[in-house]
């Protein structure tokens, strides 16, 4: 029986690999958390929006790989943009065209308060809030999460 590779599996595995390095138990934990949680927006907003869920999902899952593999959070969207391109092609598993879709939505995800980025830089943008403010729901919203967070419950039909 032929094998067939799963491109999310096999990136789930990169990012359990770094994450299993992170000798902080709560930052081990906030790191899987978070980037799987993102991981499943993106896969939800790529549905809604007809965007390819496995490239949605492989950024989410990558999109802070830097900061959490190396504890820094300073420029770590352009740092991690740069980070995932040599990672992918190792791989093997993704055109140029798919790891610059990537790489670019990660570039742009820190710039929330722009909204004029490709498709896959605004879904990763909407599904980093989304996860943020759905971790736990009975929290109010941060003001830096609020006005994304109301276009995507108008989007989502949740208003
Ligand atoms: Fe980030
Ligand atoms: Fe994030």
């Amino acid at each position: 029986m032929e094998f067939e590779v799963n491109r999310v599996e096999v990136i789930s595995q990169v990012v359990c690999e770094m994450l299993e390095n992170i000798e902080n138990p709560y930052e081990r934990q906030a790191g899987y958390v978070h980037l799987f949680g993102v991981s499943q927006m993106a896969a939800l907003l790529a549905q809604k929006r007809n965007l390819s869920v496995e490239i949605a999902q492989i950024a989410g899952l990558l999109h802070d790989y830097y900061a959490y593999m190396t504890g820094d959070r300073e420029k770590h969207a352009s740092k991690g943009a740069d980070m995932v391109l040599p990672l992918l092609a190792k791989t093997g598993l993704f055109s140029v065209c798919e790891v610059a879709n990537i790489s670019k939505a990660i570039l742009g995800h820190s710039d929330k308060e722009k909204t004029d980025g490709t498709p896959y830089e605004e879904l990763l943008k909407d599904a980093d809030v989304l996860q943020h403010v759905l971790y736990n729901a009975s929290l109010p919203v941060e003001e830096k999460y609020a006005v994304r967070y109301a276009k995507l419950k108008e989007e989502l039909g949740l208003i």
